[in-house]
């Protein structure tokens, strides 16, 4: 039931035990309220498939409740090589298919399939969380847009990020543009994106896309730095404001203002009702 469900959302059915995990070239460790997804086909520079946004989007669907952080990274020398690029050969990825083939060439299908592994990404905003990007190497395509798809992103010095889609003749479509364009503004977004130009750890610092920089070495010390950080505040409290900054943009200040008396009726009634 529950495959056939899977099957039915992601058009190819994944579980996320370990072993098939580990087919896919993902770990997945809970250890109390902290997750931690690791790309792990370093081999291949954790190049992406149908099958990892599929499980991705299982990850989410389901994470413990207990989970407040969900820290995304890399294994080896590079964060993430991107989509892998089989998907775009007529063979494709063995049992995945491909966008090249004669099944995928249809619009309707082919919108489906990115909607799909969309699902992979969106999770990682959810209120409940926070998610860390602990990035290294290449940030490449889909790779970048993993990283653009969490909370923050704590970065290594060696770190170069690029928007690889439209050299490709592609856009980048795995939720990254809406965050890259908040993060950055429109016109700093042209430029990465247009150019497919490589920004390195200096400029994502200074523009915004990187909360933090440090050495290679010192990346899974800051990464815990911060863990350790956002678990000093109350849970509840920081899902609601959460909720509150995510909404920020997109309502009026009176609106907002109201939002925030919403949440804050909420807070004192539970700390005190
Ligand atoms: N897909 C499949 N295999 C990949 C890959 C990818 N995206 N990136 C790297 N690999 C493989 C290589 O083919 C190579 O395999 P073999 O050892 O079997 O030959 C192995 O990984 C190591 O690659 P390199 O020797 O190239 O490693 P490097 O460290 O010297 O360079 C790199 C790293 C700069 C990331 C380089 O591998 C590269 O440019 N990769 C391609 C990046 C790319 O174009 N990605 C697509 C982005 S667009 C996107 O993601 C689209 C989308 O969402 C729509």
């Amino acid at each position: 039931m529950a495959e056939a469900q899977a099957r039915q959302r992601g058009g190819y059915a994944e579980d996320v035990s370990a072993e098939r995990l580990a087919e896919i070239g993902l770990r997945f460790e809970v250890d109390g309220e902290i997750a931690t997804i690791t790309l792990d086909r370093p081999e291949k520079r954790n190049a992406q498939t149908f099958a990892t946004w599929s499980a991705l989007a299982r990850i989410g669907e389901s994470l413990p409740e207990q989970v407040r952080v969900v820290v995304v990274k890399g294994e080896g020398p590079s964060f993430s090589a991107g989509i892998d690029l089989r998907m775009f050969t007529t063979e494709g990825v063995p049992g995945q298919g491909s966008f090249n083939s004669a099944a995928a060439s249809e619009g309707a299908d082919l919108e489906q399939r990115v909607r799909q592994a969309q699902a992979g990404f969106l999770w990682l905003r959810r209120p409940e969380i926070v998610s860390i990007a602990a990035v290294h190497g290449h940030a490449v395509g889909a790779g970048f847009q993993l990283a653009l798809a969490c909370d923050l992103r704590i970065v290594a010095d060696d770190v170069s990020f690029c928007m690889k889609e439209p050299a490709l003749g592609l856009v980048p479509d795995l939720t990254g543009t809406k965050p890259l364009v908040e993060l950055v503004g429109l016109a700093k977004a042209i430029d990465i994106c247009l150019t497919a130009r490589t920004v390195r750890a200096d400029e994502a610092m200074r523009i915004g896309l990187a909360e933090k920089v440090v050495a290679r070495g010192d990346l899974e010390q800051a990464v815990q730095g911060k863990i350790a950080e956002l678990l000093s505040t109350n849970r509840d409290a920081a899902a609601a404001t959460k909720r509150l900054l995510q909404g920020a943009g997109s309502r009026t200040l009176e609106e907002q203002c109201a939002a925030e008396g919403l949440e804050q009726a909420g807070r004192i009634k539970a700390l005190f009702g």
